[in-house]
């Protein structure tokens, strides 16, 4: 631990316990330009990422938050160069084989939100993998987005509700928000409370689109793996000053 983390290894007495968002989902971008300031290769910055994701995971356990979803390749990602997505795919491999004990050892429940069957079967092994032996977990529930896409997960869950309806398991008045929301990836999950994302950038990037209809959304210049404690402490100060109103007069 640091001695930057050690201050920050309990909630800062500034923020409510109470007021806490009970999900975080963040957006980790920047990690190309983390790299390239340093004269460094793009991988270099994917690597610091997990590092900070690492703490960040952590972080939540450490200050009392339930859930942390972070997007780590998009749909839109296999259009990058064929090396850095082998890259982040043996990346997402190797980070899940070596953490696997240590999620064990601090409780956290893993999951993963995206179309899978479309990843490497190595890959797809250790995620079935992670997700298995720690099924029973009670602790901070990670969900990492992979081969993640909005419209992607809102197309297939139309897709599986027709069915249904076609096989006459469904009438298309039964089709309502909650029924709706039982087909995506994030069935039964909360919605997230705050989306975070780093680098400056203001959009959402086909993330979680029908999830964070009612997030409250941080934006920071900080690009990813700088993105410490102090950053997220930042963040939640932020959002504890929000007046949530979801579409009500407060
Ligand atoms: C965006 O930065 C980052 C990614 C597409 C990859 C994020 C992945 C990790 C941090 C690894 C997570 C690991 C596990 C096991 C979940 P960018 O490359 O788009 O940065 P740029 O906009 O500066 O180019």
């Amino acid at each position: 631990m640091t001695a930057k983390q050690s201050v920050f290894s309990e909630l800062p007495v500034d923020l409510s316990r109470d007021r806490l968002p009970k999900h975080v989902a963040v957006i980790m971008d920047g990690n190309g330009r983390w790299a390239k300031q340093r004269g460094l290769p793009r991988i270099m910055g994917h690597r610091r990422g997990v590092d900070a994701l690492k703490d960040l995971l952590r972080c939540c356990k450490d200050w009392g938050i339930e859930a942390l979803t972070a997007y780590a390749f998009s749909t839109e990602n296999w259009g990058r160069p064929l090396e850095e997505v082998d890259f982040l795919m043996t990346l997402f491999e190797r980070v899940l084989r070596q953490e696997l004990r240590e999620m064990q050892a601090e409780n956290v429940k893993i999951r993963f939100a995206g179309n899978l069957a479309a990843l490497p079967a190595s890959l797809q092994a250790e995620i079935e993998r992670s997700m298995e032996e720690t099924r029973n977990n009670t602790g901070t529930q990670f969900t990492v987005a992979t081969n993640y896409g909005g419209r992607q997960e809102i197309v297939q869950a139309c897709r599986a509700i027709a069915q249904k309806v076609q096989q006459g398991q469904l009438q298309p008045d039964d089709i309502d928000e909650a029924l709706f929301e039982r087909y995506l990836y994030t069935a039964g999950d909360r919605d997230p409370d705050l989306l975070i994302r780093t680098s400056g950038e203001m959009r959402i990037s086909n993330f979680l689109l029908w999830q964070v209809a009612y997030s409250e959304l941080y934006v920071t210049d900080t690009l990813w793996p700088d993105f410490d404690r102090s950053e997220f402490h930042q963040a939640l100060c932020s959002y504890q000053k929000r007046d949530r109103r979801f579409g009500k007069v407060s």
